[in-house]
């Protein structure tokens, strides 16, 4: 009998890692066979499994994988991992920590800008055709420089916005579970209860995990108390800000603007309500998508996967 481990990707990583697994592993990897999604049954023979795409993976499913040693996510939030169901299996379960908060805080602080400045209304009306002639009355934004940054869920990843938002001399307020009287004196940021965050801030952008806690923690009540003018921006998960509550409030202009990197569901259905609205700008979850980083957070995720085959503590365990 094989004693090489099966491992199953949910999609594709790079060749080389692909090519270094499979000295010592059967692989098989989502999109690149007639492979599907991850399933009980196809989990049920696997030794290890790398998540690339925020796969669901339930108490039920690992139930069904008596081999199972390892889950290697690759990303840093494993919201869609069952983390205590695995802990009570057994099975480790692995993240991308700390490598991607910048890549984030940079697509932050994109969001922001274009979102302020009309960046993305302003290149429809070019390719529409529509730039006749230079209209200074048209597309006026607001100002980034020398406003208020209200950071909600301050981690490493709203540690490094708020360095970005320095060099904008904009003024940092944060929200945390926990203050952080180091990072006050380090950056010169001021911590603020939430309400007053939101009623004081400019700009918002929102990063806390997602949890119970955290699940609609920006609803109809939040939006009112922003100012007008304000722009929100969620890089977090969808579901921290209520949706339903959102639309409402950009479709009568209760405040300027909003940029989402994430949505609920993910993806935005092509006829959701938001998407009719000039006031909000979506992508596609791409806040750690950079060439580099996403090249290391794959690594990280192989050496979580390997550490987990192998019986060696994981390098970075989500149970650290
Ligand atoms: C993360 O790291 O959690 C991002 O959402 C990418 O998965």
């Amino acid at each position: 009998m094989s004693n090489r481990s099966k491992v199953f990707i949910t999609r594709p990583i790079p060749d080389e890692i692909v090519a270094e697994l499979r000295e010592t592993c059967d692989v098989e990897m989502w999109h690149t066979s007639a492979v599907s999604a991850p399933t009980a049954e196809k989990i049920g023979p696997l030794d290890g499994l790398m998540t690339y795409g925020h796969e669901l993976i339930t108490d039920e499913m690992m139930a069904a994988a008596p081999d199972l040693k390892v889950i290697a996510n690759v990303g840093v939030g494993y919201d869609h991992i069952d983390a205590e169901a695995a802990r009570a299996r057994g099975i480790e379960v692995g993240n991308t920590p700390g490598v991607l908060s910048d890549a984030t805080a940079d697509m932050t602080f994109a969001l922001l800008l274009a979102a302020a400045r009309n960046v993305v209304p302003g290149n429809r009306l070019v390719q529409a055709g529509d730039w006749q002639y230079y209209d200074p009355n048209i597309l006026w934004g607001q100002d980034v420089h020398g406003s208020t940054l209200g950071i909600v869920g301050m981690g490493r990843i709203g540690h490094a916005v708020a360095k970005r938002a320095l060099g904008f001399d904009m003024k940092v307020l944060y929200n945390k579970r926990t203050r952080r009287p180091d990072w006050e004196a380090e950056l010169g940021i001021e911590y603020a209860e939430l309400d007053d965050l939101l009623a004081r801030s400019d700009f918002v952008t929102l990063h806390p995990p997602m949890s119970d806690e955290t699940r609609h923690l920006i609803g109809t009540r939040e939006l009112g108390l922003m100012k007008s003018r304000a722009v929100l921006v969620n890089i977090a998960r969808g579901g921290v800000v209520d949706h339903d509550a959102l639309y409402e409030a950009m479709r009568v202009g209760k405040i300027t603007a909003v940029a989402l990197d994430v949505t609920e569901p993910e993806p935005i259905p092509a006829d959701h309500p938001l998407l009719t609205l000039d006031n909000v700008l979506v992508v596609p979850h791409l806040g750690s998508a950079t060439v580099q980083t996403r090249t290391k957070m794959v690594q990280m995720a192989r050496d979580n996967l390997l550490a987990g085959l192998n019986g060696r503590p994981l390098p970075y365990s989500v149970f650290q």
